[in-house]
C-alpha cells in the first residue's frame, strides 16, 4: 500500500515555514518538530526544506550559512510619505549534511532591524511586523529562487499570513499560484498580538480585509491563526484528538465555528520524535546508556540527575520530574493546592526544568526553599538535560489543561520514564492508563482537570512503583511503543497529495 502510494506521488518539494527550528532556534515543541519532521520526510525521498528568520543567536559562521540571495526587496505597502516602500532582506542557506545529526537544507530570512538584532524569538512589541515580513519575504524569495516548493507548510499564527498573501496579493503570480498551502496548528491558544478572549466582536479580525502596511498599527489586531485557517488549502493539527477538540467550544478558542465550517479540510496527524536523537543506547547526554534489557542501569542516570540538581543521591527514591515550558497550558495550577501534601506524605523527590511565566518561576523557587532535599528547580531552557532526566527519572508529569500533541511524554517513554498525563489532545493519543487487572498500560492518565484527580493518579503511580515487577512492566510497554516518524511522515505525505489536488481544483 505505502509503496504504491509513493510510486504515484505527485508532490516532491516541501517547504516548512516557521518561527523556530532546532538546532538553530528553539523555544519549545514546534522547534523540535521543525527539525525532526522534515528529516523524516527526507528519508522518505522528499526534498523537504525549512525557512525561518535569522535571529541574533544564529551565527552564520558556526552554522556554515552561505549567502543565497542578497538585497531582496520586500514590499511594505507603505501609505505615508517618508515610509520606505521596501524592506531589504537577504536569504542565507544552510546546506544539509554539514553538521552532525544534520537538519535538512534550511533558509534564513535576514533583516538587521527585525531579526538579526533580536536575541529572542518571541516577545517584541513589533512582532506583528516581524511575522508579516517573514511571510511576505519568503514569498518574494520564492518568486526569485531557483528552487520552488510544491507545498508550503506554515506553522501557527505567526506564519498564517503566508497563505493569506499567497491567495490574495500573489494569486495571479504564475510562479507562486500553483503552490499548495498546508496550515499547521501547533497551538490554537495563540492567535496574534492580542488576547483573543478580550477582543470585542467588532474588533475581532474577520480575516477578509487586506493585510495592512507593515507600518500600520492595525497590524497588531490581525488574527494570524484565523487567516491561516481561512486561506490555506488544507489545515492540520498535531494529534487526532486535538483535531476533534478544537472543533468544540471548550478547546476552540473562538475559532471552533470556523474550523467546523472547514472541517472537511481539517486533519490531525500525531507528532513523533527522532529515534536517532532520542536513543538510550547512544545518547551522550546520559551518564549510563542502556536498553530495555538493562533497565537497572537507569539508576546511574538517576543518581546523576540527583547530583546535578543538588538532591540526596538515593537510587531507590521515587524521582518525579517536570520538564516543560512553564505556562498555564501545562496545567501547573493543579499542583498548587496539593503539592505540599504530596511532598509530605510520599517519600519522593521532585525536579523541575524549564522556563516561562514569572508566576510559575517564583512558585517553584519558593517550593524548592520550602522543601530542601526534596525539591530542586532549574529554571532555564536546556536542550540537553531533558535526555538525562528522562533516562533517570521514574515519573514525568504532564498534567496539561490542553495539549495539541506534547512531545515530552513520548521522549520520556522512549527512555523508560513513565508518564503521568491528563487525558487531552496528543496525551490522550499516546499514553494508555495502567490497568492492574489486565496488566496493560504505559502510564497514568487522569481525566478531569482538577487537583484531586491528579492526586489519585499520583497515588496509583506511587503504589505501582513500590512493586518493581509491576513498574518494570509499565516501563517495558512504554519503551516498546513506536513513536518514530515512520508512520506520521507517511500521513503527512498523504496530506501533501491532497493539498496539491485542492490547489489544482481552484485553478480549473
Ligand atoms: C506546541 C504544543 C505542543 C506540541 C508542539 C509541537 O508546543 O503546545 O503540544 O507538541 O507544539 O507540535
Amino acid at each position: 500500500m505505502v509503496l504504491d502510494f509513493f510510486k504515484k506521488k505527485g508532490v516532491n518539494k516541501i517547504l516548512f515555514v516557521a518561527t523556530e527550528a532546532a538546532p538553530f532556534a528553539k523555544a519549545g515543541g514546534l522547534g523540535e518538530v521543525m527539525f525532526s519532521l522534515p528529516r523524516a520526510l527526507e528519508k522518505l525521498g522528499y526534498d523537504a526544506r525549512v525557512m525561518i528568520p535569522r535571529y541574533a543567536g544564529i551565527d552564520p559562521h558556526q552554522f556554515k550559512l552561505d549567502m543565497e540571495y542578497e538585497g531582496l526587496q520586500v514590499p511594505t505597502d507603505a501609505k505615508e510619505a517618508g515610509q520606505p516602500e521596501y524592506l531589504i532582506c537577504n536569504v542565507r542557506k544552510y546546506a544539509a549534511g554539514q553538521l552532525p545529526r544534520s537538519p535538512v537544507t534550511t533558509y534564513f530570512l535576514e533583516n538587521l532591524e527585525y531579526y538579526e538584532q533580536r536575541a529572542n524569538i518571541y516577545g517584541y512589541a513589533d512582532d506583528a511586523v516581524r511575522w508579516t515580513l517573514l511571510s511576505r519575504g519568503i514569498l518574494e524569495f520564492l518568486r526569485r529562487s531557483e528552487w520552488k516548493p510544491d507545498v508550503i507548510v506554515s506553522a501557527d499564527w505567526q506564519t498564517g499570513f503566508l497563505p493569506n498573501y499567497l491567495k490574495t496579493v500573489y494569486k495571479d503570480d504564475p510562479r507562486l499560484n500553483s503552490i499548495a498551502t498546508v496550515f499547521s496548528i501547533h497551538n490554537l491558544y495563540y492567535q496574534g498580538m492580542f488576547n483573543h478572549r478580550f477582543v470585542s466582536e467588532t474588533d475581532y479580525d474577520a480575516g477578509q480585509a487586506a493585510i495592512p502596511s507593515f507600518f500600520d498599527p492595525r497590524l497588531l489586531q490581525l488574527n494570524g491563526m484565523r487567516r491561516g485557517i481561512m486561506y490555506a488549502d488544507l489545515i492540520n493539527t498535531v494529534s487526532p484528538t486535538y483535531a476533534k477538540e478544537i472543533m468544540t467550544e471548550e478547546f476552540g478558542e473562538l475559532l471552533d465555528g470556523l474550523l467546523r465550517e472547514r472541517r472537511s479540510r481539517v486533519y490531525g496527524v500525531i507528532n513523533a520524535i527522532d529515534y536517532k536523537v532520542f536513543n538510550a543506547e547512544t545518547n551522550t547526554n546520559l551518564k549510563m546508556q542502556f536498553n530495555s534489557g538493562s533497565l537497572e542501569r537507569r539508576a546511574m542516570n538517576k543518581v546523576e540527575v540527583q547530583s546535578r540538581f543538588g538532591l540526596p543521591q538515593e537510587k531507590d527514591k521515587f524521582l518525579v520530574a517536570l520538564v516543560s515550558r512553564l505556562t498555564e497550558q501545562k496545567g501547573l495550577d493543579l499542583l498548587f493546592s496539593v503539592i505540599d501534601a504530596l511532598l509530605k506524605e510520599l517519600p519522593l523527590q521532585f525536579v523541575v526544568l524549564g522556563i516561562g511565566d514569572g508566576k510559575y518561576m517564583s512558585y517553584f523557587q519558593d517550593l524548592e526553599k520550602r522543601f530542601p532535599g526534596k525539591v530542586a528547580a532549574n529554571l532555564v531552557f536546556d536542550a540537553n538535560l531533558p535526555h538525562l532526566i528522562y533516562a533517570g527519572a521514574d515519573l514525568i508529569l504532564v498534567p496539561s489543561k490542553f495539549e495539541p500533541c506534547g512531545l515530552s511524554q513520548m521522549e520520556a517513554m522512549r527512555y523508560g520514564a513513565v508518564p503521568l498525563v491528563r487525558k487531552t489532545g496528543g496525551l490522550a493519543d499516546t499514553v494508555e492508563d495502567y490497568n492492574p487487572e489486565k496488566n496493560t498500560g504505559t502510564g497514568f492518565v487522569f481525566e478531569s482537570f482538577d487537583s484531586l484527580s491528579l492526586v489519585m493518579a499520583m497515588t496509583r503511580a506511587f503504589e505501582s512503583f513500590r512493586n518493581p515487577k509491576v513498574w518494570r512492566g509499565i516501563q517495558g510497554r512504554a519503551m516498546e511503543k513506536d513513536f518514530s516518524w515512520k508512520y506520521s511522515a507517511v500521513e503527512y505525505a498523504k496530506l501533501f497529495e491532497i493539498s496539491a489536488k485542492l490547489v489544482k481544483r481552484v485553478e480549473e
